[in-house]
């Protein structure tokens, strides 16, 4: 059975991001800054003080790093060395979920569970010392708010994840609680940063030119350097970086697909952009519109690995990508078809890639604030950014349509690993 031609069009069509759509996209995220700057609560986005500006990059010391907030839990020494330079001296890490076996992030999960399974990652990490004091620089990627660089309170879990009990509480009174638990009174937790933020600085640590952090990958957000607000404490320099938790912006039209996901998912009405153009969501996005294709009522489970591989595939008769078609869906295609699912897999891919450059130039023009573009690079950490096909060359292309001349100056720097340097970085400032 070979799919009509209009049908496929229609579905095709719902993934477009043409270059005015996007335009648009990019002034209604410079908007949603300005309004969030005057009034977070107006803004789609939740605009969250970070309490840090950028370091000088003569950070020095030994810290350690807990990176939390993806499927994967790390616990890292660092020892930041001053001019840009780091080492780490060990690294721990740990899946949150392994199916069939324990799963820290499902609603069957407690809080106790979970922050004693990071509290056993660090004592591993220090190998058992309790009496040498170490200072902990914590990522902690989710929206939270703070009055200070060293305690978030989780606002509302993202990226599926919802264990009971953490919601509304302060992620550091937990963690101590349970190293307390564990007998390790020698950690001495002093900051908590998004990951966006770590990311920002580790990057900015390296290199100058850097005011903009991003994660691309299960989720999508980014932070940047805010001149206009000064950190009390002055932890930094540079004013105040501000994690936008954008994965929320919302101004914006979703197609079909993105509204029929988004009220099948965890938290309906929430993290709408994140919803379109992140890794955890694009295998659902692009599962529920083969469904609309072969005319099934069946869900499909494709993620956005099966999605690269599948754009990967520049074989004559797509024969990889054939297989994992048929391994999905057990639908054995026509060549002509397969060709078509390609086409989609790539629509779907570009769009998520137009629409977050969209998101950064909107940023690019706030900080230029209608005066000249300073020449800068976006860093961006995560696997969407870092190896799904078309992502890279499909900003470089957005920057161009949205920037015109000013493109030359933007560019996005891959900050492979910033979460746990950026959480060592932001302890150093604190207890300098
Ligand atoms: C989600 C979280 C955000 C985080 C991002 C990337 O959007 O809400 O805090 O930065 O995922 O991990």
């Amino acid at each position: 059975m070979a799919f009509s031609e209009g049908k496929f069009q229609d579905v095709l069509s719902e993934f477009a991001a043409t270059t005015d759509f996007i335009k648009e996209v990019a002034t209604n995220f410079q908007k949603d800054l300005q309004i969030g700057l005057r009034d977070p609560k107006s803004s789609s986005m939740r605009m969250l003080k970070s309490y840090v500006g950028l370091p000088t990059g003569k950070e020095t010391g030994e810290f350690l790093a807990l990176d939390f907030g993806g499927t994967n839990v790390r616990v890292l020494r660092i020892k930041l060395e001053g001019e840009g330079r780091y080492e780490v001296i060990k690294k721990v890490g740990e899946p949150l979920i392994i199916p069939g076996k324990y799963d820290y992030i499902g609603k069957n999960s407690t809080a106790d569970e979970m922050f004693g399974f990071l509290a056993r990652l660090i004592d591993e990490a220090i190998d058992g010392d309790h009496s040498t004091k170490f200072y902990l620089g914590h990522t902690f990627s989710f929206p939270s708010t703070q009055d200070d660089l060293n305690n978030a309170k989780l606002i509302i879990w993202t990226k599926e994840f919802a264990t009971p009990g953490v919601e509304g509480k302060v992620v550091n009174d937990l963690l101590l609680d349970a190293l307390k638990k564990r007998g390790i009174e020698n950690v001495v937790p002093v900051a908590v940063i998004n990951d966006t933020v770590a990311v920002l600085l580790s990057a900015a640590y390296q290199q100058s030119e850097v005011y903009t952090g991003s994660i691309y990958a299960t989720g999508h957000n980014t932070c940047y350097l805010e001149s206009s607000i000064k950190d009390p404490k002055g932890f930094g320099q540079g004013g105040m970086i501000l994690n936008l938790e954008c994965g929320n912006f919302m101004k914006l039209t979703p197609n079909r697909f993105d509204v029929a996901l988004d009220r099948n998912s965890e938290k309906p009405g929430e993290q709408r952009f994140e919803k379109m153009v992140s890794g955890r969501y694009m295998g659902e996005l692009f599962s529920m519109a083969v469904a609309e294709l072969l005319d099934s009522d069946k869900k499909f489970d494709f993620t956005s690995i099966d999605m690269s591989e599948i754009v990967s595939d520049d074989s004559e008769n797509l024969e990889r990508a054939a297989a994992i078609i048929e391994e999905k869906t057990g639908a054995k295609l026509e060549l002509a078809d397969l060709k078509k699912i390609k086409e989609l897999d790539e629509a779907i891919i570009v769009r998520s890639a137009r629409l977050v450059t969209s998101s950064y130039v909107g940023i690019v023009w706030q900080r230029a604030n209608g005066g000249e573009i300073e020449t800068q690079h976006v860093a961006v950490d995560g696997s969407v950014y870092e190896k799904m096909p078309l992502v890279q060359e499909n900003i470089n292309k957005a920057f161009t349509e949205l920037l015109g001349k000013d493109a030359a100056k933007v560019d996005t720097i891959l900050d492979n690993g910033g979460s746990g340097l950026g959480a060592a970085i932001a302890a150093a400032m604190a207890v300098s």
